[in-house]
């Protein structure tokens, strides 16, 4: 068995971020410093390649009401659609052929795709050879346990926020540690793990960040998408700002990387809605997957879960490759399960 370098083993060895250091940093007037270390810890432990993953949003159907999201039950203006089997597996067929490793399912909580039905379409895009990660919201236990049979590799479920009376005032119908639940199912399933947090939520403290990071490295997750919460016009929380989010965001990024220097993080695509080099940015403070949406235009423009979200159309993940080389970036070629860098840097060795 090889060892890691000395660098590597000493920062491993390091004991954990506390509650007492993180805050400092969330509040850092000048977050440069931060960033720079999160850009040097990523490329250490995740190396320069940045994983792309197609995101395909099926359907916006929503049996929740959750305050701050487009798509919630009873925002009656949104317009729904729901993809049908055959649609989604071509748009699947089509990433792949564009050169996509993973294909991202993503919808509402939308009771029509059963597990039998979300089963059968798992097995055709696992047949295409693509890694399968799904984001479905939450789901039985044997839901879950169905998915994986039939192929799934990993889940994303933000736990939001972990502020339990905050997550339920923002959707009184919904319980806390049942997310919590369903993230150690997800767990103990076999599954990679992805979950994350909302940034400027109403409500929310420094306090309650931290404690979102400590809450990842304690499950520990195997990516964690952060995203600054942006004001819907047709919900609750319209009149809120989106003031420093995307700074905040940013932060929370780059302390995550420094806490769980191998896992995958995300550029999310909320970052580039803020900011018009978002993602570019954020891929510089920590993070190392970029989700580029290939849902066609008619299907993803109603997927308006906040206002702005850009839809730039299906690209090729070799079209990425110039954006990427702007920031001394490239698109990685493996499937990009976590620690994959790390065992591959050793066994070059
Ligand atoms: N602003 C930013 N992100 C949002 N999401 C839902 N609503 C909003 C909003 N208004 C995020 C949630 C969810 C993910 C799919 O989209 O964090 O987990």
């Amino acid at each position: 068995m090889q060892t890691l370098d000395d660098w590597t083993q000493k920062y491993l060895s390091r004991p954990p971020l506390t509650r007492g250091d993180i805050l400092p940093l969330l509040s850092l007037s000048d977050p440069a410093p931060l960033f720079r270390k999160a850009d040097s810890i990523r490329r250490r432990f995740v190396g320069d390649g940045v994983y792309l993953r197609a995101l395909i949003e099926f359907s916006n159907y929503c049996k929740n009401d959750c305050m701050y999201c487009g798509i919630r039950r009873s925002n009656a203006q949104a317009v729904r659609y729901r993809m049908t089997p055959n649609e989604i597996t071509h748009t699947a067929r089509q990433a792949v052929a564009a050169g996509y490793k993973t294909v991202v399912l993503q919808s509402g909580e939308d009771l029509w795709f059963d597990a039998d039905k979300m089963s059968d379409i798992i097995r055709r895009i696992k047949n295409l050879g693509a890694a399968v990660t799904l984001s479905l919201g939450e789901k039985t236990r044997e839901e879950y346990a169905a998915y994986r049979k039939a192929g799934a590799d990993r889940y994303l479920l933000r736990i939001e926020t972990t502020d339990k009376n905050l997550y339920e005032k923002l959707d009184p119908a919904m319980s806390w540690d049942n997310r919590v639940r369903c993230l150690e199912d997800l767990k103990e399933l076999g599954y990679e793990v992805g979950s994350g947090s909302l940034v400027g939520l109403p409500g929310q403290t420094l306090e309650s960040l931290a404690e979102d990071l400590l809450f990842f490295k304690s499950l520990p997750v195997d990516m964690a998408g952060i995203g600054p919460f942006i004001p819907h016009p047709h919900t609750p929380l319209a009149q809120e700002k989106a003031d420093g989010h995307f700074e905040l965001s940013l932060k929370m990024m780059a302390i995550m990387r420094l806490m769980l220097p191998d896992i995958n993080i995300p550029a999310t695509t909320a970052m580039e809605t803020l900011h018009p080099q978002g993602r570019l940015l954020a891929l510089q403070c920590g993070a190392n997957v970029i989700m580029p949406n290939v849902t066609a235009e008619t299907f993803c423009k109603n997927y308006e879960l906040y206002p702005g979200k850009p839809h730039p159309g299906a690209r090729a993940a070799a079209a990425w490759q110039e954006q990427l080389a702007s920031i001394g970036r490239s698109v990685s070629a493996g499937y990009g399960f976590h620690g994959d860098y790390l065992k591959e840097q050793r066994a070059a060795r």
